[in-house]
């Protein structure tokens, strides 16, 4: 069984084909990072416009490295939310007409299932797991028991971890996309140089917050000299571990709850383009040691947005007969 995968939610557009021994016959990713940089982030209607003027380039290259026609294909998937909505139109309008043309299944995936389940496709894991999803737009633990069947353990009350992320790159001089920036200049720096907050940890609940830190760090950033690379490193360095730190301390909580929920262990799952930061890896891959659970990640470039996870996700709805009808509305706001 073999799908196609589109992926156009946000800055990234992205055709795939996967199949059913998890195997990734393609993966075509086309960064719009250049077209967006001189506006310090995403321009959801120059999104739009440039998935509109390169996905039909990059299916036509998907099909061509998996060496495979159309007609091959047994379904084709593509993020219908949620997302900004001018691109996930261009790709559910595309997979709509490609499944009617050549009479396919078309599958409308949900973008947090498709980083839910992209270590399926990976590492090959059962279900359950403990997911912590971190992305631009989410931060949430969800014990993940089936396709569709997800329980959520906590969420952000505020920020997304990536969205602070971005925001600290800002603030710090360091540009745009923030993520990768800001783990460049902190592999320079040390943690406890200077001192922000680790907002809610210890507290009983699993959810995040991540405003507070974000104040913290304006602060500290207002009276820091941007010239002084040093004192930047430093600042990104100290934010960092304390994103580590909360993250790997609201986990250790929900670790806890799905051991006595599920009679298992783990293990822990870290997804969303957050989780392509090694130093995060590495601290949940410690804090999942210690809790006696088993870790997994997928590896970085498929962490961040792709149409490998897409196509996984449609796969795996396709395999339990999840087929969507060729009228299903993208959805802007679309929780698991
Ligand atoms: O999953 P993703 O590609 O798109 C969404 O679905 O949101 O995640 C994008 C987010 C951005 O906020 C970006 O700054 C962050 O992931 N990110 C990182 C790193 N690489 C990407 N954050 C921290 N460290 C990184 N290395
Ligand atoms: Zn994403």
């Amino acid at each position: 069984m073999r799908v196609l995968g589109l992926e156009t939610s946000c800055d990234e557009t992205a055709a795939a084909i996967v199949d059913d021994g998890r195997r990734i016959l393609s993966n075509r990713v086309l960064s719009q990072l250049a077209e967006h940089r001189p506006y310090g982030g995403v321009v959801p209607e120059i999104a739009a416009r440039s998935h509109l003027d390169h996905l039909d380039r990059l299916i036509a290259e998907a099909l061509d490295e998996a060496g495979m026609r159309l007609e091959e294909l047994d379904g084709i998937a593509a993020t219908a939310g949620p997302g900004l909505i001018g691109g996930v139109f261009v790709g559910v309008l595309t997979a709509k007409a490609i499944a009617a043309a050549r009479r396919l299944p078309f599958l409308a995936v949900n973008h947090l299932e498709g980083h839910a389940l992209t270590v399926r496709l990976t590492d090959g894991i059962a279900f359950p797991y403990l997911l912590l999803l971190i992305s631009g737009g989410h931060c949430q633990l969800l014990a993940v028991e089936g396709v569709g069947k997800y329980r959520r353990y906590g969420s952000t009350i505020d920020d997304a971890v990536g969205e602070a992320f971005d925001k600290t790159a800002k603030m710090l001089g360091l540009g745009y996309p923030g993520g990768p920036a800001v783990e460049r200049a902190a592999a320079g720096g040390k943690a406890g140089c200077f001192t922000l907050p680790r907002p809610m940890k210890g507290r009983p609940e699993l959810d995040f917050s991540f405003s507070g830190l974000k104040t913290a760090l304006r602060q500290q950033a207002e009276s820091l000299n941007l010239e002084d690379a040093q004192a930047v490193s430093d600042l990104a360095a100290e934010f960092q571990q304390a994103v580590a730190e909360v993250l790997s301390d609201r986990v250790t909580g929900a670790l806890r709850r799905f051991a006595r929920e599920t009679g298992q262990p783990g293990p822990l799952v870290v997804a969303g383009g957050v989780a392509s930061n090694l130093t995060l890896r590495s601290a949940l891959e410690e804090t999942a040691a210690a809790a006696g659970s088993g870790f997994h990640a997928p590896p970085p470039a498929l962490c961040t947005d792709n149409g490998a996870m897409i196509a996984w996700a449609g796969l795996e709805r396709l395999q339990l007969g999840l087929v969507d009808p060729l009228d299903f509305a993208p959805r802007p706001r679309w929780p698991l």
